[in-house]
């Protein structure tokens, strides 16, 4: 933001208007965006007419005060009028406070209507992001979206503020000031406009120059960051520890710091030689109007209060024509800063709301994937270029990751999906919880397309544990009622308890209050799985879908996630993605997934007996098992017995 268009400031506005990019005057903005942006003003136009005519104010009182020097000369001092000149000093003090209260009030009006408009544009596109089916967050860059957006609100705001302030507020003193200057003497008017030429090309050159600078600056220090980001981090530091070799690293990160430093040092002499030349062609017109002035003066055609007040006004003069010769520029960047918000503002989110929704009965309801195929959305249809930086996005399609996937669960019953890694099993469970819609046939969630329903009903509905738990760097209270905001304490506990962690709840630091998360107090992978069970009994869905995760757990862990998992499909219609042997021999049917199509259906004994895929994994699953952790192999026909025994997880692909 850019405070008035007045004396100290006009010198740095104009500097921070070259960091913009220049490149930005010959983007074509999509049609109807300066329409569009009006609507955004809307709701500020009452403050935004007081704004104006504020700027316009603190121009005319700028504009007066030359005029009352020249008078206190002309016609107070040289005819020794004592009372006249203290009343017009009394004036200059008046407009002396008149001007700051101008520009106080001018102040808050606009960082009422930038912050309000901030505000707007913020909670909308925040809301709007929000919304945006899984896909696109799996292909945007989220951490481009977030500065993105950032800057670009900001940007945008500026159109108001700045922008407004800087051309309004600057044509109107480079106006009433030619205009005085015109009235008071053309002549020398005429000589010092004479010199502009001389200092605007210049400037624009080293405006480029700066704009170029700032540009590889940014990149720099961008690479700098990176650098940091990625060492410093536990992993990466973990590389460089392990393997890295630190001299090579400083001298690396010594060599960039260095290109900064001396951009720096290019910028800075670019920056004083610019600030410095304004500085000096206002010295040189002045020069020129005191010395032909004093001429004119000497021969009687010019009142010596003329020439002060022509000194004066030229003093005003330059600041703002060089901030005006950059106008375009400036106008330009907010545009496309708030272009850029409206692409994101405009992507349509792909997974709605049913326009007549159908209700899911409550309770255990069947799950049906009726002859489903489903390929992940590209690039080019989930995102948008500007968010990730290439000019095109990747449109090549994935290909099918299911074909033909028919799967029916009864009511209380649950599937087992076991398969090999990469075959679509965590997509199955993706579709059941509609992250995604099919591209071919439907799913249906006791007998109602997912496509007929709200994404409210589908969420009361199924209740997911995934492959990786993710916990917010929250309270662990917190996180748990995520699932059901009214939970007491006690609900908690007992959901804790039922989950198996409890134990390990009760054993933190600070409890329930203990903050956990990538940041807080870290759980292990098997605690992570029992907390988000923990999180799935209190939410209390009537179909659970648990990826369990392929990470080895000890058996100790491995017991308790099993006890857990166990109270959890009680009741309940369950899809188990299974690693582990029990939980696939208590499923009421497995189904074995291999590259996206179902090509075993049955139970575990039906399914050994058939001596094909499952049977393969079972053995090979069970032979490392053996090796690994020294326990007898088990094999098909052996009763079920209450020990948890490990399949283990990652299973590979079967040659
Ligand atoms: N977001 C995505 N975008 C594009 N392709 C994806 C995406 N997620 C998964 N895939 C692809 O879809 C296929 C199936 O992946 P999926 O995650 O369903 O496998 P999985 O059976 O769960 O494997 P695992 O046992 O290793 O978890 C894989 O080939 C994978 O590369
Ligand atoms: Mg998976």
């Amino acid at each position: 933001m850019v405070g008035p268009p007045s004396g100290a400031h006009q010198g740095w506005a104009m500097r921070a208007s070259f960091s913009k990019d220049r490149s930005v005057t010959e983007h074509r903005l999509a049609p109807g965006t300066v329409r569009r942006i009006l609507g955004f003003a809307r709701p500020y136009r009452r403050q935004l007419v007081a704004f104006v005519a504020l700027v316009l104010a603190d121009a005319t009182v700028g504009a007066a005060v030359p005029l009352v020097y020249r008078s206190i000369i002309d016609d107070g001092i040289t005819h020794g009028r004592t009372g006249y000149v203290a009343a017009m000093a009394g004036v200059l003090a008046v407009l002396a406070v008149l001007a700051i209260t101008i520009s106080l009030t001018q102040r808050w009006f606009s960082a009422r209507i930038g912050e309000g408009l901030i505000y707007d544009l913020r909670t909308q596109v925040f809301d709007h992001v929000q919304r945006m089916p899984i896909g696109f967050f799996s292909r945007a860059q989220t951490g481009a979206l977030v500065t993105r957006l950032n800057g670009d609100v900001q940007g945008a705001q500026q159109a108001f503020t700045s922008v407004l302030s800087n051309v309004v507020g600057n044509l109107a003193v480079v106006a009433m000031t030619l205009g005085a200057m015109f009235f008071l003497s053309w002549q020398l008017t005429l000589l010092a406009l004479c010199l502009l030429p001389l200092f605007l090309l210049p400037a624009r050159w080293v405006g480029q120059r700066l704009a170029d600078l700032t540009r590889v600056r940014y990149q720099l220090n961008g690479e700098m960051g990176q650098m940091m980001t990625e060492r410093f981090n536990v992993s990466g530091a973990l590389v460089v520890k392990l393997f890295g070799r630190p001299e090579d690293e400083s001298a690396n990160f010594g060599d960039r710091a260095a290109k900064v430093r001396d951009t720096g040092v290019t910028q800075a002499m670019y920056g004083v030689f610019f600030m410095s030349s304004l500085g000096l062609l206002a010295a040189l017109a002045t020069a020129l109007v005191y010395g032909l002035g004093g001429v004119f003066t000497i021969r009687g055609d010019l009142a010596i209060g003329t020439l002060v007040a022509l000194a004066a006004y030229l003093n005003r003069l330059y600041g703002p024509l060089t901030a005006l010769s950059n106008v375009q520029v400036d106008v330009m960047t907010t545009l496309v800063s708030f272009e850029r918000v409206l692409e994101v503002l405009d992507l349509e989110p792909t997974i709605l709301d049913a326009e007549a929704p159908t209700p899911i009965a409550s309770g255990p309801v069947s799950v049906e994937l009726d002859d489903v195929t489903f390929r992940y959305p590209t690039a080019a249809e989930v995102s948008l270029a500007s968010l990730e930086g290439v000019a095109v996005l990747d449109s090549t399609s994935s290909g099918d990751v299911l074909r033909g996937v028919d799967l029916r669960v009864e009511p209380g019953a649950t599937l087992a999906l076991v398969g090999p890694s990469g075959a679509g099993k965590s997509t199955i469970a993706g579709l059941v919880s509609r992250l995604y819609d099919p591209t071919g046939g439907a799913v249906r969630l006791g007998g109602v397309d997912l496509r007929d329903t709200t994404l409210a009903a589908v969420r009361d509905t199924v209740g997911v544990v995934s492959q990786d738990v993710h916990l917010f760097h929250e309270s662990l209270a917190s996180n748990l009622r995520y699932a059901k905001p009214d939970a007491t304490d006690e609900e908690l506990e007992a959901a804790l308890r039922e989950a198996q962690v409890w134990e390990v709840v009760e054993q933190l630091p600070e409890g329930l209050d203990t903050v956990v998360g990538d940041r807080g107090h870290r759980l292990s992978g098997g605690e992570k799985q029992r907390i988000a069970i923990a999180r799935l009994l209190l939410k209390d869905p009537g179909v659970v879908v648990l990826d369990e995760a392929t990470a080895h757990l000890d058996a100790a862990s491995e017991e308790k996630v099993q006890a857990a998992l166990h109270r959890v499909l009680v009741g309940r219609t369950s899809v188990v993605i299974a690693h582990r042997l029990s939980t696939i021999r208590d499923a009421d049917e497995i189904a074995v997934i291999d590259g996206g199509r179902v090509v075993e259906r049955g139970t575990h004994e039906d399914l050994v007996a058939r001596d094909g895929l499952y049977a393969h994994l079972n053995r090979t699953q069970f032979g490392r098992s053996e090796q690994s952790n020294g326990r007898s192999p088990v094999v098909a026909d052996e009763p079920i017995t209450d020990t948890p025994t490990l399949f283990v997880g990652g299973v590979e692909p079967v040659a």
